[in-house]
C-alpha cells in the first residue's frame, strides 16, 4: 500500500484538523511533539504522511500531487483557483468574506462608483465586483492588517475575512456586503481521487460520520 499524504494548513486549522482526524481513528503521534523541527510526520501503521504548509501553498501541493489530500480554508481555495476537488466542508474555521468599510462608503457601493478596494484576496474581490456586481473598481493588494486601509485613506472599502467582527468594531468599520461564507474544506488531488478512490472515499465517509455525530450533540 502506498502512503496517503496530507497537507495541513499550519496553525489553528492544523490543530482542529488533527482533532477531527483523531475522532475518525486517524492519529499521528509524531505530530504531538510541539517542539519538533521535523517537516513531515508519518503513521506507518496507517500508511499516512502529514506535513504542515502555509495556507496558500496547500492547494498547490495538492494540485501537483505532492499531497493527495489538503485541509485549507475556502477563502484560500477560491483565491488560488487550483485544479483540485473540494470534497468536504469540515465545519470549523467558520467566518465570512465581506466588503467592509466606514458607514459612509455604503453610498459609493450603491452608486457603483469607481472606488478603491484593499484586500489580501484580489481574485475574490475582482470576481465579486466585476462578475457578480458588474462594478468597476481598483483593487489594491495588501498582505495583512487590511482594516488599516480605509482608516488611513488608502481605499474606500476592503474585502476581508470577518470572524467575530471585533477588529472592525474596534476600528469604526462595519460589514457593508457579504461576499460568501467560509470554513475549512478538504481538497483532493484529481489523480489520487481515481487511484486511491477506496481509501479516500472511506475517509470522507468516516469524517462525515464524525461531523454528523458532532452536529447531533449540538
Ligand atoms: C483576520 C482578518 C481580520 C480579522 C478578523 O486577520 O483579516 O483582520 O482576522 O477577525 P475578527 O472578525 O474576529 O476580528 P488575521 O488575524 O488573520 O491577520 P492579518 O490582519 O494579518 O490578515
Amino acid at each position: 500500500m502506498r502512503y496517503l499524504t496530507f497537507a495541513l494548513t499550519k496553525g489553528r486549522l492544523a490543530d482542529k484538523t488533527m482533532e477531527l482526524l483523531t475522532k475518525a481513528g486517524i492519529t499521528c503521534e509524531e505530530m504531538e511533539d510541539k517542539k519538533t523541527r521535523k517537516l513531515i510526520f508519518v503513521n506507518e501503521e496507517l500508511k499516512m504522511k502529514f506535513f504542515l504548509a502555509k495556507g496558500p501553498d496547500v492547494p498547490t501541493y495538492v494540485e501537483y500531487g505532492a499531497a493527495d489530500i489538503g485541509i485549507v480554508g475556502k477563502d484560500t481555495i477560491m483565491e488560488e483557483g487550483r485544479n483540485i476537488y473540494e470534497v468536504l466542508d469540515l465545519g470549523f474555521g467558520k467566518c465570512r468574506m465581506c466588503v467592509c468599510g466606514p458607514k459612509e462608503a455604503e453610498d459609493c457601493l450603491k452608486h457603483h462608483e469607481l472606488i478603491r478596494v484593499a484586500t489580501k484576496y484580489p481574485h475574490i474581490a475582482k470576481d465579486y465586483f466585476y462578475n457578480k456586481k458588474n462594478q468597476t473598481v481598483e483593487i489594491i493588494k495588501l498582505n495583512g492588517s487590511i482594516e488599516l486601509a480605509p482608516i488611513v485613506g488608502l481605499s474606500e472599502v476592503i474585502v476581508d475575512i470577518v470572524e467575530t467582527g471585533s477588529t472592525l468594531r474596534e476600528n469604526g468599520l462595519s460589514v457593508l456586503e457579504e461576499v460568501c461564507p467560509l470554513s475549512a474544506r478538504m481538497v483532493v488531488n484529481r489523480v489520487s481521487m481515481r487511484m486511491e478512490n477506496e481509501r479516500i472515499t472511506q475517509l470522507i465517509t468516516d469524517l462525515n460520520k464524525v461531523l454528523r455525530e458532532e452536529r447531533d450533540v449540538i
